[in-house]
């Protein structure tokens, strides 16, 4: 599942991941991952022996550390993921993780901006889930007032204006729909339905895997 910044993809993954066992994945995570590493280096450079270290301590739970989705570490997480090498490092868990989960899981999602085009190549369902800025700016604000971060809606539309720009903009694993992606724009869409209308393309799918 791939989409912009703040498009519902991380909820309606996790959804889809519990109704049908699997492993979730958000890739936006281990850019934030990354990044923390780099923030926390004060200088702001890159140390790649530094976060070759952090990658082999890297467990799923480490992803759901509260800073991850501080406002610094967002920033250096979209200015770092237009790197070549960091992309090729974390292109390697998302790999390993996605087409060998745990046993107990019966595959995997994941949620990005490239993963129908780069990392699962050939994934059976492939859905780039987009809805208008105002909304998304919108629904993140919301979010964020939930969490008790200040900020204003203009900022919080800014921010995700710039990050859009840049993810689109790149020169490698820019965002975009897969040639073969499902389409879904959520802006007039609650969760419910969204999660629904995604079902309906993997069931469909699955049908069709299972006639052939
Ligand atoms: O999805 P999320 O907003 O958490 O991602 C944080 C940043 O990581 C994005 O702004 C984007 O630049 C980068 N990212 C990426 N490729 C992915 C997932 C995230 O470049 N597959």
């Amino acid at each position: 599942m791939d989409g912009p910044a703040a498009s519902g993809k991380h909820t309606l993954a996790r959804q889809i991941a519990k109704k049908y066992k699997l492993l979730h994945l958000d890739s936006g995570k281990l850019y934030r991952y990354f990044a923390l590493q780099v923030y926390q280096t004060k200088g702001q450079k890159v140390n790649y022996t530094k976060l070759k270290q952090a990658l082999k301590k890297l467990t799923l739970k480490k992803l759901k550390d509260k800073r991850l989705t501080s406002e610094p570490v967002t920033k250096i997480a979209s200015i770092i993921s237009k790197i070549k090498k960091i992309r090729q490092m974390l292109k390697k868990v998302q790999h390993d993780l996605a087409y060998n989960p745990p046993n107990k899981f019966k595959g995997s999602i994941l949620d990005g901006r490239d993963i129908g085009t780069v990392i699962m190549p050939d994934a059976h369902v492939k859905v780039y889930l987009t809805a208008s800025l105002n909304v998304r700016a919108a629904r993140r604000y919301k979010e964020y007032k939930k969490m008790g971060v200040k900020t204003t809606l203009n900022k919080v539309k800014s921010d995700i204006k710039k990050r859009d720009y840049e993810d689109t903009h790149r020169k490698i694993s820019s965002l975009k729909p897969a040639k073969d992606a499902v389409l879904l724009d959520s802006s007039f869409y609650n969760t419910r339905t969204a999660f629904v209308e995604i079902d309906e393309v993997i069931r469909k799918r699955i049908k069709l895997l299972n006639a052939t």
